[in-house]
């Protein structure tokens, strides 16, 4: 018998116990050993459930067991979630976590403790939910050297841009919907402002490219400015908008960067909709590789937390293939630096002549109803060095600048 400990009893830690419960003679064969939860951390009571005397209030009672073998926080948040982790490794317990933003804060210093310690730290729910990612990352493709990462990474607000793209509906009603279906985070507002996104991306780079990145290098949009006029345009440009999350490698280094942007419906994430996320990753010999599945959510979020306690229980020490190293910043250079085609939506007088003097030859878009003072293209590519002198040049001559975004996936 082999006692996990889950240190949080929210929609995540209620699907850890479930899925340990339900499928409990299948994941003992799978683990070499009965896995059952001894112990649960919350400081709400639950006394309504059938594993009520589970719980305690003292995270005590759990570091200092020593049937405890593996510790799954759930909890969010790096405070107190670094500290409960921390003690958990140095106690020698592996720990499994779908905490993104503590292994986007804090990812390299918590491998690197757990390997003082002869222990693991897993995160493969921190990103996609319930799609493997990070293990087949770091090593299914371990022989390859990663290039670049582009993925649709937050199903809160890819089913609500989905629901603006398909349903015309408002923006406050479709994230309800993601709320009451329990995909968004406790504070929705680290999905809709990509936070979310942004946390996840680093997570990705820093285990492609060997070196942390953190989150305040990387350039970070949310998806509350979108409009349906937006939606619109990019239909012209047979685009679908999507929040994507991108790191690629560039100049010796990576950069990373997170927004709206329009996606080609010619590329594998175009088709992505509701509560789906999938990433592509490509890789130098391998190509391109794009992971499917649900992005959020209770149970598949639960079932890859599982899969990590297996692995926990069944590896001899720490897994080679896991690791990074820390980094001062200087492994991540200005995502400005990259070349891409982009989206400008402008409103004002005789913009025709200033977006031409502006940016030379364009795509011009269309949409229904449009009005005489307002217009939509798309540029050839051009860095983030170039927008900026152009949309300067733009706002010099009484343009208003409704909206910018990267344009992804086109050929
Ligand atoms: N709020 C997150 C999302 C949960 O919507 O994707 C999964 O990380």
């Amino acid at each position: 018998m082999i006692a996990v400990a889950v240190l949080g009893h929210g929609v995540v830690g209620s699907g850890v116990v479930e899925v340990l419960e339900r499928s409990r003679a299948s994941i003992g064969k799978k683990a070499g050993a009965d896995l059952y939860v001894k112990k649960i951390l919350d400081i709400r009571e639950f006394p309504h459930l059938p594993y009520a005397h589970l719980f305690t209030k003292s995270f005590e009672e759990i570091v200092s067991d020593p049937e405890i073998r593996v510790v799954v926080e759930v909890m969010g948040g790096v405070t107190p979630a670094f500290d409960f982790v921390s003690a958990a490794l140095r106690a020698g317990k592996s720990v499994v976590t779908s905490n993104k933003e503590l292994v986007a804060a804090k990812g390299a210093a918590l491998v690197a403790l757990a390997r003082e310690h002869g222990q693991n730290f897993l995160f493969e729910a921190s990103v996609g939910g319930g799609i493997p990612i990070i293990r087949p990352l770091h090593q299914s493709l371990a022989a390859d050297e990663i290039d670049e990462i582009v993925g649709i990474l937050n199903g809160t607000t890819n089913f609500i841009l989905t629901k603006m793209i398909r349903e015309n509906m408002g923006f406050d009603a479709a994230l309800k919907m993601a709320q009451e279906l329990g995909y968004a985070e406790a504070n929705p507002a680290a999905d809709v402002e990509g936070i979310d996104t942004c946390r996840k991306i680093c997570i990705l780079a820093s285990l492609a490219f060997g070196s942390h990145v953190y989150p305040d290098k990387v350039p970070t949009q949310g998806i509350t400015s979108v409009t349906l006029e937006d939606i619109q345009y990019a239909e012209d440009e047979n685009c679908v908008i999507k929040l994507l999350g991108h790191t690629r490698r560039l100049n010796g280094k990576c950069f990373a960067v997170t927004g709206p942007c329009l996606v080609s419906r010619e590329s594998p994430l175009a088709g992505v909709d509701d509560v789906f996320n999938a990433i592509l990753v490509r890789g130098e010999v391998t190509g391109d590789v794009v992971f499917y599945g649900k992005g959020a959510g209770k149970l598949p979020t639960a079932s890859a937390v599982v899969s990590d306690i297996i692995d926990c229980v069944t590896a001899d020490g720490p897994i080679a293939t896991l690791q990074w190293s820390d980094s001062d910043g200087n492994n991540v250079i200005d995502s400005r630096e990259d070349a891409v085609p982009r989206y400008l939506r402008c409103r004002g007088e005789g913009l025709f002549a200033k977006i031409g003097a502006a940016f030379g030859e364009v795509h011009l878009l269309r949409r229904p109803g449009k009005p005489a003072d307002e217009e939509a293209f798309t540029t050839a590519p051009i860095s983030g060095y170039e927008l900026e002198e152009k949309l300067a040049a733009l706002t010099a001559q009484g343009v208003e600048v409704l909206s910018t975004m990267r344009v992804w996936g086109q050929q």
